[in-house]
């Protein structure tokens, strides 16, 4: 468990200090930034700079943690910043921080003079099986997510496990949204045995799995043409639940919870349309309510949540697509869905019955 190789960049696990160090050595870079939130700064930074070789030689870029921040505006902010500092085309960004800074800041740096190395040190768990693994990065305009972006690989990206003892229990189960997606969408026997973890002390070998699966996925389909698309499910209804809960909700879903509830309207929908057994179904269905509860979705809610849908860059020809399950472990791809099964889908949500323990 020390190194994947993924695309065209390895995926570091253990002694991510030598590591680093070996990297920017060998990179011959001219000048080396680290892109930080005001949380990164604090948990974090301490921690790889104790172990960097070059402890002072770099600048520091620090935005406000949150969603808001992945925006033009911000990364506005960092090119200018860059160009204060006069960084040149050898320069490397390092990204240290969770989605936020790894989509804003690989996007930053693949924009920046055509393009200058980064680095993901990914620090929420979300960010370490997801966002970091496979070169999506961008930002959200116009109360759309992910809207302008770029496919850019990063050169490198390093897994540190102690990162994960500076969340937040709510984040961690954010991240382990993502994981109970790789098992069902890609292996049953992951599944089994992530829904019997505990999200207090995920072990690492888990996530090296999950990062392991995602890895084969996007190697296959590095631009989403095909297969990726596996990696959706959920997403098509639980970005259009993130975005409405973001704009309308005092404390808003994390990712993760707004991708389990879109992962339990396309569980509803894998059954009507995919094959998926009323059974597994059902299974799905209590593990993610036990784990995660139940999000108040209001039927006032449904032709606003519908028409954030039809805005989503996946849809091609007008047509709403969802990656679905044929059964647990095993999806399908390019599943049209109408404006009428998608509603459904969400009523079925609703009427969930679930007591809160
Ligand atoms: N987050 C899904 C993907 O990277 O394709």
């Amino acid at each position: 468990m020390n190194t994947l190789q993924s695309i065209s960049y390895p995926i570091h696990f253990n002694n991510i200090a030598a590591e680093l160090n070996k990297f920017i050595k060998q990179g011959n870079y001219s000048h080396f930034f680290i892109l930080t939130d005001e949380h990164t700064v604090k948990h974090c930074l301490p921690l790889i700079q104790e172990g960097l070789d070059q402890k002072d030689n770099f600048d520091i870029i620090e935005i406000n943690a949150g969603e808001e921040s992945k925006s033009i505006d911000f990364c506005v902010g960092i090119w200018k910043m860059l160009i204060d500092f006069g960084a040149d085309r050898n320069s490397l960004l390092i990204n240290l921080g969770g989605g936020v800074i790894t989509d804003l800041g690989g996007f930053a740096a693949s924009t920046y003079k055509r393009g200058i190395d980064f680095v993901h040190i990914p620090t929420t768990l979300l960010s370490q099986v997801d966002a970091s693994v496979g070169g999506k990065n961008g930002i959200d305009i116009f109360n759309l997510k992910n809207i302008i972006g770029t496919f850019t690989q990063p050169k490198a990206v390093f897994i540190e496990h102690r990162f994960l003892q500076t969340l937040p229990e709510r984040q961690v189960k954010s991240g382990l949204a993502e994981m109970l997606k790789h098992g069902l969408i890609a292996d049953a026997a992951y599944w089994e045995k992530l829904k019997h973890s505990n999200p207090e002390n995920l072990d690492a070998e888990l996530i090296y799995d999950s990062i392991a699966i995602k890895n084969k996925v996007v190697i296959a389909d590095p631009t989403e043409r095909g297969l990726r698309k596996i990696l959706n499910f959920g997403h098509t209804i639980g970005h259009a639940i993130e975005s409405y809960s973001l704009n309308n909700d005092e404390n808003p879903l994390t990712h993760g919870e707004a991708v389990v509830a879109g992962m339990i309207c396309e569980t509803y929908l894998s059954h009507k349309k995919a094959g998926l057994s009323l059974t597994a179904m059902e299974e799905i269905i209590n593990t993610l309510l036990g784990i995660y509860g139940k999000y108040p979705l209001k039927e006032s809610t449904f032709t606003q949540l519908n028409d954030i849908m039809r805005k989503d860059k996946k849809n091609l020809g007008g047509n709403i697509n969802c990656s679905l399950l044929s059964n647990i472990g095993e999806s399908k791809i390019d599943n049209i869905c109408t404006d009428a099964e998608l509603v459904e889908s969400l009523k079925f949500y609703a009427s969930l019955e679930y007591a809160q323990a």
